[in-house]
């Protein structure tokens, strides 16, 4: 078997060659199969950078009204999807809601369970995912309010639908705001593809067992969710809000980060492989500014986020430590200003990382990547004799 090395959390472990995401830690850079991501997040639009991610290069003009208009043509959900819905109770997570209705994909599109589906096939299954997450997004908000669904309005770009969905009353008129639908594209643009993070190798691990890419993406979906990875955006908020509530005293909240007998970690704050800065952070925070005064809008959350980095940033155990403000640090004070309830903010981060998620698995498959099957070193009771129940202690 040779000799095997332990590596928990996979820090130093690499599972794939890939040409989709550089990033370098060290100096902070993140580049989409080769273009920086702050000039991205500025001239291209979500629908160019998933285009980019899945097939490797910037649509042409053709190709890029071809792809959204494949995207607006499935937009729709099977309406039995209701009835699943309408299953759970309306105090569901979303993020629940959603890995839920994905994976039940595999059921109308039951074609997806054959791994040996041709390219033309696996496509539209890409085409399926893009443009139905933001149906069943909007859906697993609206069960959480109790109120009716929204269809999809496809003559609407694909922030601006989503928007619809989620805020349309009905009899009610709704013109999403240019503005916030801008701002939403912007920040799934950020949170696009990321390499190896958590989320990404439990897509590629589950669909290297051949699993269907439903079923992957559903995997991923349910990694994001949790309070380390995607579900820090909603723990960030809370935890501002938690330090508000509390009278806004920061410093007593970076002493309890510091108190290693004390579980409590400053949310958004550090990263696996950035050590110097997140540039994603640095584009949210300036887009928080702008977004906030666009719109109008004065949340005192933002001040208390403000002021708790920079205190972070000049204390030693931060700086020690190499911990900087991440991805969702700012983010979700740009969600709560567009008019997105907190627990929707992870939900949002998976919609943004689909794209990143499908080309990393495209990219498993089509290298025909062994299933992925990690080694232990066993160190429990290797000769134990059997004790009948009646003689256990
Ligand atoms: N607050 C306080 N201490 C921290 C924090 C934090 N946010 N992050 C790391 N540390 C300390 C940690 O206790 C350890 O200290 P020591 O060396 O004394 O034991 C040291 O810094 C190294 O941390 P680590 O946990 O070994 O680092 P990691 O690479 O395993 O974890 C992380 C990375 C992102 C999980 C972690 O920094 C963290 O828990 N951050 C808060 C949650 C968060 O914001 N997650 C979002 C990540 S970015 C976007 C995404 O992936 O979704």
């Amino acid at each position: 078997t040779g000799l095997i090395t332990i590596d928990p959390g996979y820090k130093n472990t690499g599972s794939t060659t890939s040409s989709i995401t550089y990033l370098d830690g060290e100096n902070g850079i993140l580049k989409y199969r080769g273009y920086k991501i702050e000039e991205l997040a500025e001239k291209s639009t979500f629908l160019e950078v998933a285009y980019l991610l899945i097939y490797g290069e910037l649509p042409s003009q053709n190709q890029y009204e071809k792809f959204t208009r494949e995207i607006t043509t499935h937009t729709l959900v099977h309406e039995d999807i209701k009835k699943i819905l309408d299953g759970f109770p309306s105090n569901s997570h979303p993020m629940g809601v959603l890995s839920s209705l994905i994976c039940s994909l595999t059921a109308f599109y039951p074609e997806s369970l054959d791994p040996n589906r041709n390219e033309e096939e696996v496509n539209l299954s890409i085409v399926r995912l893009i443009a139905k997450i933001p149906t069943f997004a909007a859906w697993a908000f609206k069960n959480k309010v109790g109120h009716p669904v929204n269809y999809p309005d496809n003559s609407l770009d694909y922030c601006s639908n989503f928007l619809k969905m989620m805020f349309a009353l009905p009899a009610e008129r709704y013109d999403p705001d240019p503005v916030v639908a801008k701002a939403l594209d912007q920040l799934l643009i950020l949170h696009a593809d990321h390499e190896q993070n958590c989320s990404t190798s439990t897509v590629r691990i589950v669909g290297s067992s051949q699993a269907s890419i439903y079923a992957s993406i559903s995997a991923g979906i349910n990694a994001l969710w949790g309070p380390l990875h995607g579900g820090a955006n909603q723990a960030v908020i809370e935890m501002l809000e938690a330090i508000k509530a509390d009278g806004g005293d920061t410093k007593k909240f970076l002493d309890k980060a510091k108190d290693k007998n004390d579980p409590f970690r400053l949310m958004g704050f550090g990263h696996r492989v950035y050590k110097n800065f997140d540039p994603r952070a640095k584009i949210i925070k300036k887009a928080a500014d702008d977004v906030l005064g666009k719109l109008g809008v004065n949340d005192p959350i933002l001040g208390i986020a403000k002021e708790l980095e920079e205190a972070a940033l000049s204390d030693p155990y931060f700086v020690e430590r190499n911990l900087y403000p991440n991805v969702d640090f700012y983010s979700g004070i740009i969600y709560r200003a567009l008019g997105i309830p907190t627990d929707m903010f992870t939900v949002l981060f998976a919609i943004g990382r689909l794209p990143g998620w499908i080309a990393q698995w495209k990219e498993m498959r089509q290298n025909n990547e062994p299933i992925g099957r990690p080694r232990q070193i066993f160190i429990g009771e290797t000769n134990r004799e059997y004790v009948s129940m009646n003689k256990r202690g």
